[in-house]
């Protein structure tokens, strides 16, 4: 016969797998993601890095349409600006994130934290200015999707500060966790993009040479202008609030699966894009 305190206790066991489930996909998430970024800041480092060092401008050419331009000192300056800060977003962005480095070398946290949050404002500047100066691959609603993502960047990264100061630490961390995924904007584009090839064996629903079409638009879309990545963050913020075992498992199987696909991506991205090229 069922007893109450049987039934109260199978619902503590569900309640607390639900929470593992939980805790165990985010960590998952946040273990792919760091090894994806990583690489992308390898990539960024052993390219951009390099071809200035040795004043090899023209090299950039190979990758970006508008990069270097001859005689165009200050918007060479600004792509290179963009392109080398992006390096302490995505090698420092993970680390501000794992808890260990947060409990034993606060110090650490909060100069990467203003570093982080600083270079994240003057890298959407920057790519805003080349944007809508210089002119880039892609149509209007890709330029205006990721323009509304610099200007996420932008609020969230003044948010977080703002709730930093004034000692609010719940706000803090929601504000900073938000800032990092529109920040990675710009990677979940990539690894999408090379995930999608990967899986279809070629470009499908685009066209490769004007860098247009429904599956680019999508993309663009729910990548930047509405990000799924925030749709997670708060489907996961929501999950560790309310008790509700149901919402915890559909919340967990939804970053498992996003976790896959981000793998997916980040091979097709590492193999098909960032290694050819260093
Ligand atoms: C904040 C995170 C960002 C990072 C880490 C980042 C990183 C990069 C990198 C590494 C490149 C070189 C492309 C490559 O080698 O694959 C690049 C190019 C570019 N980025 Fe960003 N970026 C960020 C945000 C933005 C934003 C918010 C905008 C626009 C508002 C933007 C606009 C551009 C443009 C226009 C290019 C040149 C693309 C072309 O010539 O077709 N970026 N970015």
């Amino acid at each position: 016969m069922t007893t109450p305190t049987t039934i109260s206790s199978s619902g503590e066991a569900t309640a607390s797998t639900a929470t593992r489930m939980l805790t165990f996909a985010a960590t998952a998430c946040l273990v792919v993601a760091t090894v994806g970024q990583w690489l992308f800041g390898i990539y960024i480092l052993l390219f951009y890095g390099k071809t200035t060092l040795t004043g090899d401008f023209a090299r950039w050419n190979r990758v970006l349409p508008h990069g270097y331009v001859e005689g165009d000192w200050k918007g060479n300056l600004i792509v290179g600006s963009h392109v080398l800060l992006a390096a302490v977003l995505v090698i420092g962005g993970p680390l501000q994130l794992m808890s260990p480095i947060r409990q034993n070398f606060l110090r650490f946290h909060r100069w990467l934290g203003r570093t982080y949050v600083t270079t994240a404002i003057l890298v959407s500047l920057a790519g805003l200015i080349m944007v809508w100066t210089r002119g880039t691959i892609g149509d209007l609603t890709q330029k205006i999707s990721i323009s509304l993502q610099a200007i996420y960047i932008i609020s969230f990264a003044l948010l977080a500060i703002r709730a930093a100061r004034a000692r609010r630490f719940d706000q803090h961390r929601a504000w900073a966790l938000r800032l990092f995924m529109v920040t990675n904007g710009v990677w979940f584009f990539r690894v999408g993009l090379m995930g999608w090839l990967l899986i279809n064996g070629g470009p499908v629903g685009f066209d490769p040479k004007t860098f247009t079409g429904p599956f680019l638009t999508a993309l663009a879309v729910f990548t930047y202008a509405l990000p799924v990545s925030l749709l997670v963050l708060e489907m996961y913020f929501h999950a560790q609030k309310k008790p509700d075992n149901t919402f915890r498992f559909i919340t967990a199987a939804f970053i498992f699966l996003c976790t896959v696909i981000m793998a997916i991506g980040i091979f097709g991205a590492t193999v098909g894009m960032w290694l050819p090229r260093i």
